[in-house]
């Protein structure tokens, strides 16, 4: 047995082609790497193709459905580098009046979540943990208790981030001894505020619990 070596794209059914080809240009800052009138293939790295798009053409009934809850894929996760990328993606989508539809502070990530013009769900975060410490994290009681986490305000996160100002309270759960911290500053707002910048939300060692 071989497991994948890693995950490669996501395909969406759509009958907002154009529409959704322009989202996701716009929010992933993709490149269409092919298009014609059904297909349409986009990467946002050195993939040829992360996303594609099927062209269902227009809905019979006039208004194109959008996803409906139940069965099928919940949504899509994307990892960003460090909090500072997060924070100016999240700034970076507001001025598009992209707006996340749930941001949430699940422990081990810090995560927004976003939909597409069809509904489709995906979250965007940053890595809290190594992979020890997550796993650690999620066999725990805290994670036991409350495996989804608590919501938080992106904005005050982002305003306060930008400030310099410390944000460990935004970013781990009020249950984590880490929210207690002063550490989480914005390397260049550092020499304003409290200690010097560590972190800044990015993927810890494990052995750093
Ligand atoms: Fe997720």
């Amino acid at each position: 047995m071989a497991a994948p070596s890693k995950f490669a794209h996501v395909v969406y059914q759509t009958h907002r082609f154009e529409e959704m080809i322009e989202w996701y240009q716009r929010i992933f800052e993709a490149t269409v790497r092919h298009r014609d009138d059904k297909l349409a293939f986009l990467s946002y790295d050195d993939e040829h193709h992360r996303i594609a798009f099927l062209n269902l053409g227009p809905a019979e009934s006039g208004a194109a459905p959008k996803k409906a809850p139940g069965v099928g894929v919940h949504h899509v996760a994307y990892t960003w580098k460090d909090l500072g990328e997060l924070v100016d993606t999240y700034k970076r989508l507001k001025t598009y009046g992209v707006l996340p539809a749930v941001p949430i502070r699940h422990g081990l990530t810090l995560s927004l979540y976003y939909q597409d013009p069809d509904g489709n769900m995906m979250e965007f975060q940053i890595d809290l943990m190594g992979m020890e410490e997550a796993d650690r994290f999620m066999r725990g009681p805290a994670f036991a208790a409350n495996p989804v986490g608590e919501p938080f305000d992106p904005e005050q996160l982002a305003a306060r981030y930008d400030e310099g100002k410390p944000v460990d309270d935004l970013v781990f759960r009020s249950d984590q001894p880490e929210s207690k911290g002063h550490a989480i500053v914005r390397p260049d707002g550092a020499n304003r505020h409290g200690p010097p910048a560590v972190a800044a939300g990015g993927p810890r060692k494990s052995s750093s619990a």
